[in-house]
């Protein structure tokens, strides 16, 4: 199959506060994409598109199955290591998080540094974002909660920082990177390293291992995954008035070795057609909507991605059992003020 399925576009290096650039759109650029990937011969769609707010609550029921092994993995690295990363961070740090979520894991880092200063988490689910940003206020009344309702992948201007203080952190964890694809991961990575002159970035990515792990973190036995990847079509009817049968297509993840991904699709069932924003697309039985990617990394191959986008790799945190990796990467000063 071809390597084709894109999550942010060419423009992932694009820095602009173009209001047309503003994730409060979502439903023309859905349908534009939606009907743009059904007219290609291996029909996708982007995984961002999972992530209104019931599939953002569904992604959080992933994150706590016994099968899905990366969240609990990364947060024993990081409550393991977390005296040792806050002591390379430093006082009065800011933390730039990239896709927050629920906002669990930068506790951990939070709770560890000496007098952070500024939370900005960045995520594109709003009420979601919201919710988790007032909840972060409550909770630590002394750090300053920016958030920023944003498609990082594609739009990457951050608050001014003046007058800087401690350092400036980029933590972007959960393997979201897994989710771009190659050339995307790369764009994303130079935009972050310039964005982040100066300071690093704390990167959290699920290393390659044995494919029947993979597999099973895919594949539940509750079948949440499943409704996870359905809910892209229970998007599209609710919000492009699209007509899927949402029984008629099944849940289907397997681990792609040569591409070290998993790949997420929705298998027709049946031979149906389906009509979205008056355009009619034809699926024959076994035909498939092409949802996910999840790249899986090699050490070496993070190496080779940060220091193409500029970074300088320092130290990683890795758990006994090889299943994730915590990178520290420095993002150079930029030369304009060195
Ligand atoms: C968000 N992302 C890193 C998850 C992953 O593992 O690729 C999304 C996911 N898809 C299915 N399960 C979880």
């Amino acid at each position: 199959m071809k390597d084709n399925l894109a999550y942010a576009t060419t423009s992932a290096s694009a820095v602009s506060s173009d209001a047309d650039d503003a994730p409060d759109l979502p439903p023309k650029e859905f349908l534009r994409d939606l009907k743009r990937g059904l007219a290609r011969p291996q029909k996708i769609i982007s995984p961002k598109y999972f992530y209104d707010a019931q599939g953002s609550s569904l992604f959080d029921r992933i994150c706590d199955l016994p099968e899905y092994y990366p969240t609990r993995t990364e947060m024993a690295i990081l409550h393991k290591h977390a005296r040792e990363i806050a002591l390379h961070i430093g006082p009065h740090a800011e933390i730039i998080e990239f896709g927050s979520g629920s906002m669990d894991k930068v506790r951990v880092l939070l709770d560890a540094l000496d007098r952070p200063r500024r939370y900005v988490p960045i995520d594109i689910s709003e009420s979601h974002l919201l919710d988790a940003a007032q909840r972060m206020r409550l909770a630590y009344p002394a750090l300053e909660v920016e958030p920023l309702v944003a498609d990082y992948t594609q739009v990457l201007v951050l608050p001014p920082d003046e007058p800087p203080q401690g350092r400036r952190m980029g933590f972007f964890p959960g393997s979201t990177l897994g989710n771009f694809e190659p050339q995307d991961a790369l764009l994303f990575m130079q935009t972050c390293a310039k964005a982040l002159a100066g300071g690093a970035l704390i990167l959290g990515v699920d290393l390659v291992k044995n494919p029947d792990l993979l597999h099973a973190a895919y594949n539940d036995a509750q079948g949440v995954t499943a409704d996870f990847n359905r809910n892209v079509l229970v998007r599209a009817n609710r919000e492009l008035g699209a007509s899927f049968q949402i029984d008629q297509f099944a849940h289907s993840a397997f681990y792609n070795a040569p591409y070290q991904r998993i790949e997420m699709h929705l298998v027709s069932t049946c031979q149906q057609t389906v009509s979205v924003g008056g355009a009619t697309f034809r699926f024959s039985e076994g035909e498939t909507l092409h949802t996910e990617n999840s790249y899986k990394f090699t050490l070496d191959g993070l190496h080779q991605l940060a220091l193409r986008a500029g970074f300088t790799p320092g130290q990683n945190w890795i758990d006994s059992d090889h299943t994730f990796c915590l990178l520290w990467l420095d993002a150079p000063p930029s030369r304009s003020h060195a």
